[in-house]
């Protein structure tokens, strides 16, 4: 979600206004993937890097989580959605942190749609703790280090039993992965649409799906006509 900031500024209007328009297409996003009967939406909310904005900002997207969380629980709830958080936990404020358990007791047994949010997310701070809890099982003995295999490293990431993401698209033209996903992105199919994340509709998210099955994924194969 990209471009909130280049949106509002656009208008003349405060970084703080793309930010809550943000929310709103977050908002019809989620209703629209549930629609297209996609299983798993992963969104990134807020990076580990997105502490060193000015704080005034950092506050401003806090307290939009917190609202998200607040008024649209009951009806993810409703609309049968698992909603699960990846990212450190450490340090978190501590309403933020309990927001963050409801949403994901509320809905554990929901099973139409799993949203996944990223928040306080960084790919290598994720790589870096499961690394570090692999490296504290293998020094008390519980793991032999000649027999990990990646499902094993995988399994200690926060997207633990989650499916690698088919399609990641990333809004308002900027072309990098910015610390998203690196390990579980290995194949994943990149979109980038040039129109900032509070224009983003659901015709976008379709024409998206669309150019993402027209792709031919390989997964380091060779296309299937060159068999022979
Ligand atoms: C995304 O928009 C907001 C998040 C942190 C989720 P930006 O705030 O990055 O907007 P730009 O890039 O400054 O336009
Ligand atoms: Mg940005």
């Amino acid at each position: 979600m990209d471009g909130n900031g280049r949106w509002a500024r656009a208008r003349g209007l405060p970084r703080a206004a793309g930010h809550r328009a943000g929310v709103e297409t977050l908002r019809r996003t989620v209703r629209a993937a549930g629609e297209m009967d996609i299983k798993w939406l992963t969104i990134y909310a807020f990076s580990s890097e997105n502490w060193s904005r000015p704080k005034s900002e950092v506050s401003d997207l806090m307290g939009l989580l917190k609202l998200f969380i607040r008024r649209d629980l009951a009806e993810l709830h409703q609309n049968g959605v698992r909603v699960r958080i990846v990212g450190s936990r450490e340090g978190l404020e501590p309403d933020i942190a309990a927001l963050l358990v409801e949403a994901e007791s509320l809905t554990a047994d929901n099973t139409n749609m799993n949203l996944v949010v990223a928040f306080n997310y960084g790919s290598r701070d994720e790589i870096l703790r499961a690394a570090r809890a692999i490296a504290m099982d293998a020094r008390a003995g519980r793991l032999d280090p000649d027999t990990l295999t990646a499902d094993d490293f995988a399994a200690r990431l926060d997207t633990a039993g989650m499916p690698d993401p088919d399609l990641i698209i990333r809004t308002s033209g900027e072309q990098r992965l910015s610390n998203f996903l690196l390990w579980q992105a290995a194949y994943a199919e990149f979109v980038f649409v040039p129109c900032h994340w509070p224009d983003f509709g659901p015709d976008d998210l379709a024409a998206a799906i669309h150019v993402f099955a027209e792709r031919d994924r390989r997964f380091g194969r060779v296309a299937q006509e060159a068999v022979s």
